[in-house]
């Protein structure tokens, strides 16, 4: 019965799916018009050439002129534009050239997609290229297979991205996301000159991201104008090229990084790429917000948690370091049950030899000498308190002091007569081995079999290098990290599968290794190792831009990086705009410190569904201003939560800042319904509050002031 319930359900999803026309074929049968909600994205046959016209604004798809480019940009003839494929033939021949063979429209993940092959007009080469549609959120997907249709000869491949897209001739300017370790997704802006512009990551650590916009030149207003924008659903190695030509359009090409990496494709073998995704808007840099949240909110986030409302947490880190132990342990989840925590996560330190970072990775079993008892006895304690138990681990690395590593020190990259370079005291795991992924497999499904663990800690703390693996074929050696990529993914989804009760959060020494590839398979990402309030102000800001609330984890800690001995309230307001955690060593707090977390924690419990599941608005965003406000709105908007972070105050008519209006538009409200502020005398209307404004009733640097917003 439930079988034929869920084929029934697929069944109706499909014709759902299919009952919107999202892409119209020309009655040559080789033409494309793919739709979104508000854009369209234009493909026709031209000399047998799959190519290119316009990507914006569906009402403009009549007076679109000649077409800017072809859909697979290829190493081969006059060189005009940044090939996203590169290959060498098994002759030696390096020019591709394609020729147009078919179309057809698939489903795949049950959005529509247009799925167009071409073939070399010589070789065994078939090139599948795939635009997925996701229309509620004005978004495309792109990515390519390529086939080795031969019999004998492997053909090499030097780069292929996942797509590429051109938009037209305008002068324009690129936001990307750059940044280092406590410092993440720092927004960067430039102008677009002539000349090719890459941002990328060889070693499988960015504290940037790979999601970027691009306006036209001058365009600033946040709620309005053009935007095209676009984010590699990839953790590993990934590049993005823009390319302005003197006279022409703008080309975007992403995807794999190709950098020190081949892939020798075998007769009758195939090559996926990864995804990417891009979006046109014309609701300035809110929209790009909107449509990328709402998508990995509603669609890429594990689907067993993505509608789950997130917990309160614990997490032991800036407590105990690596001086955990049961009593200690216990002691801090009694407290944190008193201020209203939900799950207690223990971090580093518990397994065997862990007594610093220069042991003990690698060694996946519990430490008995500061658990003699092993680690359930004291879960079904933490879980008697009435709280789910959590825990960190790192799968990808070893400490070569270690007894996985005396026992197989050729589990790591390496080079032969190279050093192996560590960082943190640890090396990379090849994961490109098969017994590499077994034994972690093996070994956290044990842990996970064995204990009543609810949440995972997945943290990967070194970057790659030395990427050698000796003993794999010499046709595979430089597609280790591609096969690394793979492996991760395959074994945290079976993991997933497995135990599919369990949250999974990505840290990556902090926010290293964030992603919309790392959003399909986790529920959380730890943004920074930096919980300092102001900076994380900053980082947070730069985060909710791009990734939803419920994703992000967020620590009230001692952190003080800036020694300006920040209020608690403060401290956990900051947090309180994403998913709350503490990791104070609450043990040793007074009873006043306690009354003010248990009074956050009812508030925030009180508000997070708003939080977790509303639209992000960021009002003023602290890269312009001395303060920040973001808010929420729930679906019905009926509710409304607005952050208020002063971070300095000056005297009047200074600063541009405090030349401007203190009035404070808010966003989302329905216009004509009535809401009370709270804090604020009287009742408004949404209209009035949205255009008209109100004054924050905060005053004073570093205050801080979270205000609900009710529909009468
Ligand atoms: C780096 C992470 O970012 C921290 O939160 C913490 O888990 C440490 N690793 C533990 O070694």
């Amino acid at each position: 019965m439930k079988r034929v319930l869920c084929i029934l359900t697929l069944c109706l999803m499909t014709c759902y799916v299919f009952s919107q026309q999202l892409i119209r074929v020309g009655d040559d049968g080789k033409s494309w018009n793919l739709f979104t909600r508000s854009t369209v994205y234009q493909l026709k046959v031209e000399n047998n050439e799959v190519r290119m016209g316009y990507y914006g604004n569906k009402t403009l798809i009549e007076q679109t002129g000649r077409p800017l480019g072809a859909e697979i940009p290829v190493r081969g003839g006059y060189v005009n534009a940044t090939p996203i494929l590169e290959v060498i033939f098994p002759d030696g021949v390096r020019d591709v050239e394609l020729a147009y063979q078919s179309y057809e429209i698939v489903n795949v993940d049950g959005f529509q997609t247009l799925k167009i092959t071409q073939c070399d007009k010589h070789y065994p080469l078939e090139v599948i290229s795939f635009i997925s549609i996701i229309p509620e959120y004005d978004l495309i997907e792109k990515w390519v297979e390529i086939r080795n249709t031969g019999k004998k000869g492997n053909i090499k491949i030097e780069n292929l991205l996942s797509g590429s897209i051109f938009l037209p001739k305008d002068a324009y300017e690129l936001t990307h996301y750059a940044g280092v370790w406590g410092y993440e997704f720092t927004p960067q802006t430039t102008k677009l000159t002539p000349g090719l512009k890459t941002i990328q990551v060889k070693d499988f650590k960015s504290y940037g991201l790979s999601s970027f916009y691009i306006r036209p030149e001058g365009e600033t207003d946040n709620y309005s104008g053009k935007v095209w924008f676009g984010s590699i659903k990839y953790s590993g190695n990934w590049r993005i090229d823009f390319d302005k030509s003197f006279n022409g359009p703008v080309q975007i090409a992403g995807g794999l990084n190709f950098w020190d990496q081949e892939l020798n494709l075998k007769p009758g073998s195939s090559f996926t790429t990864p995804r990417m995704v891009f979006g046109y808007t014309e609701l300035g840099v809110e929209g790009v917000t909107h449509c990328l949240t709402s998508y990995i909110r509603e669609k890429l986030l594990p689907s067993s948690h993505r509608e789950k409302i997130r917990p309160v947490l614990y997490n032991s880190w800036y407590a105990t370091t690596f001086n955990v132990n049961e009593e200690h342990q216990l002691a801090l989840a009694k407290v944190a049950k008193e201020i209203g925590v939900e799950m207690f996560v223990i971090d580093d330190g518990w397994f065997k030899g862990r007594v610093n970072d220069r042991a003990g990775l690698g060694d996946w079993t519990v430490d008995t000498n500061k658990f003699p008892n092993g680690l359930q006895p004291m879960i079904e304690k933490i879980n008697a308190l009435g709280l789910d138990f959590g825990i960190w681990i790192e799968p990808e690395m070893v400490n070569p002091n270690s007894d996985l590593y005396r026992a197989h020190p050729d589990w790591v990259f390496h080079f032969p007569n190279r050093q192996r370079h560590e960082g943190r005291n640890q090396l990379i795991l090849n994961l490109a081995r098969e017994d590499v992924v077994q034994y972690l497999y093996q070994s956290f499904h044990k842990l996970l079999k064995e204990n009543n663990i609810k949440f995972i800690k997945w943290d990967m703390n070194k970057q790659m290098t030395d990427p050698g693996f000796p003993s794999a074929p010499t046709d595979e050696q430089r597609a280790v990290r591609i096969k690394y990529m793979e492996n991760l993914y395959r074994l945290v989804e079976t993991l997933r599968k497995e135990f599919p009760d369990v949250w999974f959060e990505n840290c990556s020494s902090g926010g290293g290794r964030i992603d919309m590839a790392m959003n399909a398979r986790y529920d959380f990402n730890w943004a920074s190792d930096n919980t300092d309030p102001i900076d994380r102000i900053f980082i947070q800001d730069s985060y909710l831009t791009l990734f939803p609330a419920n994703t992000m984890i967020s620590w009230v800690t001692h952190e003080d990086w800036h020694r300006q001995n920040h209020p608690l309230e403060f401290k956990f307001n900051v947090c309180m705009a994403g998913v709350l955690g503490v990791g104070y060593d609450i043990t040793k707090w007074t009873e006043a410190e306690k009354d003010v977390a248990k009074e956050r924690i009812t508030k925030y419990k009180e508000i997070r569904k708003t939080v977790q599941t509303g639209t992000p608005y960021r009002l003023v965003t602290p890269y312009e201003s001395n303060r920040s406000i973001v808010q929420f709105v729930n679906k019905e908007q009926s509710e409304s939560i607005v952050f208020v972070y002063n971070m300095a105050e000056y005297p009047n008519n200074v600063f541009t800042e405090n030349r401007r209006s203190a009035l404070v538009q808010l966003r989302g409200l329905m216009p004509d319904a009535r809401y009370a502020f709270e804090g604020v005398n009287g009742i408004y209307s949404g209209d009035y509050l949205m255009k008209t404004g109100i004054e924050i009733p905060l005053r004073g640097a570093y205050k801080s002031r979270i205000f609900k917003i009710v529909k009468q």
